[in-house]
């Protein structure tokens, strides 16, 4: 992007509701796996993302991660393509296996070498660095001890954590620990969508309380060595019963709700797991590796909570229905198939759905700071005969999405800013790159970087800190 860029609409008038608060914070998006690329340089150990790609009909078309968009090698051109962007702030994560390629153990400097010249560049661009510690790239040797079923993982990722902080920590204030969880827990070891690729119900639940405990000691360690502000990134769902008046399916809701949302939000937020969800694990696994005192490990203080947020989820009893592999104890519940739009990656486009999940978080967990660390859509547009990415849909679903959340502000919710996913295209995990998400087309055979009209768009959004009528 080049301030060369000129935008015709500039002077037309802002509804004023359409204005941001002063101070909201605008970015985009990343992580390590789905970019970097150069997984076997400087030392980087494995991870568990390698090892799954590698694995036959795992990942479409058996893409990996090995060259990805090559940010590794280019992450200069891409930090001042954020620069021309405009960006306050860029959300990217560290690869874990860069920093201890063992998950334990010895330190590869290179590793920390690499994120120190990104976090320089982008401070130099006059970027805001939020740091993710953990986006599901796990070292492929602590999952052969038992990833995140184990407990030593969770003590280890504190480990990480602090060592990551020792060295970036006096130029990055705001602190990530891990993204999504859910996805980590249930798509790794229930469904098996995702690496680990593991599929059985009692590794979810562990899976859960690990990563929610690995969350609160490096919460507790970031805080002492003086983090400035640490969070946590979950996707909650937007679980609506299909018929709000039927009591059957006001239970599937609750019971979805509770897998999705309360498991991860009340240990968090409240300081303990729900009732209704401590009986649903104990169906599965016998809970003594939730120890005393966890509860309030996972409860330390945060000071904002990242919402991914993409898609609703309806759902309706349907007796007869098998439990979702990613769901377990879903027995007769039925996950309704999208209706209405929907993006290339088949998710349904509901922007007020997003409306409705921040003010449930704003009623239910009152005095919770947000931010949306992630929305965007995949739409695969590539260039036309003009060279340009004409990307409407995208634009139109972003357009939704950030007016979701200026509702959201009117009724009260304490939103604090909104990354794009993604800066670029990149590898979609289990849809290697056959999906696309960015506000950047990026051309894998030749890595050219093309800014879409929705990059456009947003640099627009960002200079005027706010949407046309
Ligand atoms: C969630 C994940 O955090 C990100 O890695 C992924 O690419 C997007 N959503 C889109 O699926």
């Amino acid at each position: 992007m080049t301030a060369t860029v000129s935008v015709e609409s500039s002077d037309r008038p802002l509804a004023s509701g359409a204005r941001f608060p002063d101070g909201f914070i605008w970015g985009a998006a990343t992580a390590s796996y789905q970019i970097e690329g150069a997984t076997r340089e400087d030392g980087r150990g494995p991870s568990i993302w390698d090892t799954f790609s590698r694995t036959p009909d795992r990942v479409y078309a058996g893409h990996t991660g090995d060259v990805a968009c090559d940010h590794y090698h280019r992450y200069v051109e891409d930090v001042a393509m954020m620069a021309g962007l405009g960006l306050a702030s860029y959300r990217y994560s560290i690869a874990w296996p860069r920093i201890q390629p063992d998950g334990t153990g010895p330190v590869n400097t290179r590793g920390l070498d690499f994120y120190d010249r990104l976090t320089d560049e982008l401070i130099g661009k006059g970027i805001d660095p939020v740091v993710t510690l953990y986006h599901w790239d796990l070292p492929q040797s602590l999952e052969d001890r038992g990833g995140w079923t184990a407990r030593a993982t969770a003590e280890a990722f504190a480990e990480y954590a602090q060592i990551v902080h020792a060295r970036l920590g006096d130029r990055v204030r705001t602190w990530t620990t891990l993204n999504e969880p859910w996805c980590s827990a249930y798509l790794g070891y229930g469904s098996g969508r995702h690496a680990p690729g593991v599929r059985n119900p009692a590794s979810v639940f562990k899976a859960v309380h690990h990563l929610l405990l690995g969350h609160g000691l490096a919460a507790r360690a970031l805080r002492s060595a003086g983090a400035q502000s640490v969070s946590i990134t979950l996707n909650p769902a937007s679980v609506l019963p299909l018929d709000p008046e039927n009591s059957a399916d006001l239970e599937a809701a609750r019971i979805v709700d509770g897998l999705n949302n309360r498991i991860f939000l009340d240990p968090l937020l409240r300081g303990a797991y729900p009732d209704d969800m401590r009986e649903h694990m104990a169906r599965f696994v016998d809970l003594s590796f939730i120890q005393d005192g966890d509860e309030a490990i996972i409860n330390a203080p945060i000071d904002v909570l990242g919402v991914n947020f993409y898609t609703p989820t309806y759902v309706s009893a349907k007796p007869g229905t098998p439990a979702a592999l990613d769901a377990p104890g879903t027995e007769g519940v039925a996950f309704r198939e999208p209706v209405g739009p929907v993006t290339d990656i088949g998710w349904q486009i509901e922007p007020a759905a997003l409306t409705r999940l921040l003010d449930r978080i704003h009623r239910d967990y009152p005095g919770t700071p947000m931010m949306i660390t992630e929305n965007g859509a995949s739409y695969s547009d590539g260039p036309s005969e003009d060279g340009a990415v004409h990307d409407t849909d995208r634009i139109e679903y972003l357009d939704g999405h950030l007016r979701a959340c200026l509702d959201a502000i009117s009724h009260g919710v304490d939103l604090r800013g909104y990354f794009a996913w993604s800066l670029m295209d990149n590898f979609e995990w289990a849809e290697g790159y056959a999906k696309r998400f960015g506000l950047v087309h990026v051309d894998y055979t030749t890595q050219q970087r093309v800014p879409k009209d929705s990059a456009r768009w947003y640099q627009e959004v960002i200079r005027r800190n706010g949407l046309t009528d």
